[in-house]
C-alpha cells in the first residue's frame, strides 16, 4: 500500500505542532515573563536566575502576604523588573497587567502557606485555586503562551506506596493541599479542553536562604536555625520520626528553567531528591552546625501532618539532567543566611 493513511497525517501534524510549541520554548531569552508569588521564597530566587538567562522583562506580581522586599534586593536593582503589589486572585487587575506588558511565560508561584490552612482554610484553599484560574482563562484568550505552575508533594497525602511516582493517588489531608490538587486538575482540564500550553512542576520540601522565618506560617527549617541562634528551644511536633525529602531551592530553579525548555505541556513533574531525612535528625544536625546544646521541646503530632514523604523522580530524570548541591553544603549556605538575618533583627 502506498501513500500516508489519515492516522498518519494527522501524527504527523501533531508532531510538528509539538515540535514547534518545545522549539519556542527553548529559550528564556528576550522574553517577557511574569512571575505570581514573586517576592516569595522560591518566587525571589526564581526571578534573580530569569534575569541571569536573558529575559527581557520580568513582572512579579505579590500581594505581599508573606512575601519580603529583602527578597527582592537583588531583582529591583534591574531596570528589566517591574513589581505590582497586587492580589492575583484579582482577574480584573491580573488582566489589566497583562494588557501593559506582552507576557510570554508565567511561572506560577503564588500561594498561602500549608501551616495557614489551620488558620483560614477556606482562604488557603481559595487561593491555591481562584490564581490558576485566572491565569487559566488568561491563557485560554491568548494573553500568553505558556503556564509553568508549581503544585505541590502535599497534593499526594501519606503515602500509600513508596516512592510516590506522578501516578500516585491525590489524596490531599489539608485544605491547602486540597485547593493545591484542584488546581492541578483544571490545568489538565484546560490542556485538553483548550489545547493551552501548561505544565504543572511539582516541587517537594524546599529549603534555603530567604525562606519566611517568620510567625506561624514558617517553615521547619527557618523556625529551628532562627530559634536555635537566639538561644530558645526550637520544637518538634510528634516524635520526630516523620520525614521529608528537602531540595535546595536553588536546584528547584534550575529545575524549573530545565523543565521550561522541556516538559511537554499537560505533564506533572515531581522535583526532589533521594536525601530523605527524618525531622529528628534534621534538627540534631543544625543544632551540631550551630553548636546548640540546649533543650528540644517535644509538641503534640498535628493532625493531618503526612508521615512519609519519599518521591519517584525518574521522570524528572527523562526530561532534565538534574545536579544538585550535597545537602551538608546547601545546609551551611542556608545557616549563613538566617546568621545575617538573626544580626540585622537584633
Ligand atoms: N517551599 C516549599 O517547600 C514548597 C514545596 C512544594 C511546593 N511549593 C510551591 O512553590 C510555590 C512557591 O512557594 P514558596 O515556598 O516560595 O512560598 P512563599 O509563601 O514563600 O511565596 C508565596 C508568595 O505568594 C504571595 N501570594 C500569596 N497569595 C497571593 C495572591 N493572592 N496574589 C499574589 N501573591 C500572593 C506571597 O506573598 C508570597 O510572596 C507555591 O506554589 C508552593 O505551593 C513550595
Amino acid at each position: 500500500m502506498t501513500g500516508t493513511t489519515f492516522a498518519e497525517t494527522v501524527l504527523t501534524q501533531y508532531e510538528f505542532i509539538f515540535e514547534m510549541v518545545m522549539r519556542m520554548r527553548r529559550s528564556l531569552e528576550r522574553k517577557n515573563i511574569l512571575v505570581t508569588g514573586g517576592a516569595g521564597f522560591i518566587g525571589s530566587h526564581l526571578v534573580d536566575r530569569l534575569l541571569r538567562e536573558g529575559a527581557e522583562t520580568v513582572v512579579i506580581v505579590d500581594n505581599f502576604f508573606v512575601g519580603s522586599m529583602r527578597n527582592l534586593e537583588e531583582a529591583l536593582s534591574d531596570r528589566r523588573v517591574v513589581l505590582y503589589r497586587e492580589d492575583a486572585e484579582n482577574y480584573v487587575e491580573l488582566k489589566s497587567i497583562f494588557a501593559q506588558h506582552q507576557i510570554d511565560i508565567v511561572f506560577n508561584c503564588a500561594t498561602k502557606a500549608l501551616n495557614y490552612s489551620f488558620i483560614d482554610p477556606s482562604d488557603a484553599f481559595a487561593t491555591n485555586v481562584t490564581v490558576v484560574l485566572n491565569l487559566l482563562e488568561l491563557l485560554r484568550h491568548h494573553k500568553f503562551e505558556t503556564l509553568c505552575h508549581l503544585s505541590t508533594s502535599e497534593v499526594y497525602g501519606t503515602a500509600i506506596y513508596q516512592p510516590m511516582d506522578e501516578k500516585h493517588p491525590k489524596n490531599p489531608t489539608t485544605s491547602y493541599a486540597a485547593g493545591k490538587a484542584s488546581a492541578d486538575l483544571a490545568i489538565e482540564s484546560y490542556v485538553k479542553m483548550f489545547n493551552v500550553d501548561a505544565m504543572i512542576m511539582r516541587p517537594f520540601n524546599n529549603f534555603g536562604p530567604r525562606q519566611n522565618y517568620e510567625g506561624p506560617l514558617a517553615g521547619i527549617i527557618p523556625i529551628t536555625v532562627m530559634k536555635m541562634l537566639k538561644g530558645l528551644a526550637p520544637e518538634v511536633h510528634g516524635d520526630g520520626t516523620q520525614s521529608r525529602e528537602f531540595v535546595y531551592v536553588l536546584d528547584t530553579v534550575d529545575a524549573l528553567i530545565q523543565l521550561y525548555r522541556n516538559l511537554p505541556s499537560g505533564n506533572a513533574v515531581n522535583i526532589s531528591t533521594n536525601n530523605e531525612l527524618q525531622i529528628s535528625t534534621l534538627i540534631d544536625m543544625i543544632a551540631s552546625k550551630l553548636n546548640y546544646n540546649g533543650e528540644i521541646i517535644r509538641l503534640p503530632a498535628r493532625r493531618a501532618d503526612v508521615q512519609r514523604h519519599v518521591a519517584c523522580c525518574d521522570k524528572l530524570n527523562t526530561f532534565i539532567d538534574f545536579s544538585m548541591t550535597q545537602f551538608d553544603e546547601a545546609l551551611s549556605e542556608t545557616l549563613e543566611f538566617y546568621k545575617i538575618v538573626s544580626v540585622e533583627a537584633a
